[in-house]
């Protein structure tokens, strides 16, 4: 099969989506735009489209032959992606195996505390509202999301963290803690979506403690291509 692109859907902080001549599939458009603070900060990092679009497809195969249903259909070119169209349930749930980010600032704890269990957090995916921390019961109350598909999203979150953490490990790269989404299939299938990279997940040289990842726009810490670079080729070997 081959996806023609039609009309653009939607324009998000970091991916454009267009429809294709497959109702059931769509195509995203990574791009090199980079926001953090929910939009206040904007800049560039030059190649991270390719960079994102590329190790999310591999880190997607790596997760769909440990079991984990994911977006993903085919690759398309260096920035553009196949994957099934979907209704992204709008929760962000978030993982955490070391304090880091908002969780050492809201607690007033350090970065850098391995935890004994991960952690499991979700907010409620709405940017005029700074996207708020809710627990399952209001994601319920607010009609976000059932009880049955929180507990499926629970149980896959944790899957992907064990995956990803053996993944990454063997390749010297600690996983901090990282944001995902999930959407529906239209036969109400729940799926892993959007994007697992530097942009959403905290990355730590395994050694060295160095950060790999978005946190080095988010905090002008200067060398942001080359952390990505840097994590794409430890992953992929490219
Ligand atoms: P946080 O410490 O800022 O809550 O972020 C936790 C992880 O989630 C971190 O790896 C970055 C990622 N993340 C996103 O991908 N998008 C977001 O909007 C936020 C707030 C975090």
């Amino acid at each position: 099969m081959t996806y023609e692109k039609k009309e653009q859907m939607y324009e998000g902080k970091a991916k454009k989506v267009y429809t294709t001549n497959d109702p059931d599939v769509v195509i995203v458009d990574y791009k090199d735009d980079a926001t953090a603070l929910n939009g206040k900060k904007k800049g560039t990092i030059v190649g991270k489209g390719v960079i994102n679009n590329k190790l999310t497809n591999y880190l997607m195969q790596v997760l769909e032959k440990q079991g984990v249903p994911t977006h993903f259909v085919s690759e398309l070119s260096d920035r553009e992606t196949a994957v099934k169209k979907v209704t992204i349930v709008p929760l962000e749930v978030i993982i955490r195996n070391i304090s880091a980010g908002h969780f050492a600032s809201r607690y007033g704890v350090d970065e850098g505390i391995v935890f004994a269990h991960p952690t499991i957090e979700f907010s409620y995916k709405c940017d005029e509202l700074d996207d708020p921390l809710l627990n399952h019961y209001h994601a319920i109350a607010l009609k976000l999301a059932t009880q049955e598909e929180i507990d499926l999203i629970t149980e896959l979150s944790f899957k992907i963290d064990e995956v990803l953490c053996a993944f990454f490990k063997d390749v010297g790269v600690t996983l901090v803690d990282f944001k995902l989404e999930f959407g529906k299939t239209s036969d109400g299938k729940i799926v892993l979506a959007d994007e697992i990279s530097p942009d959403t997940c905290r990355l730590w040289d395994a050694k060295t403690g160095e950060k790999l990842d978005k946190d080095r726009f988010r905090r002008d810490m200067g060398g942001v291509e080359d952390a990505y670079q840097e994590i794409m080729r430890r992953v992929m070997g490219a």
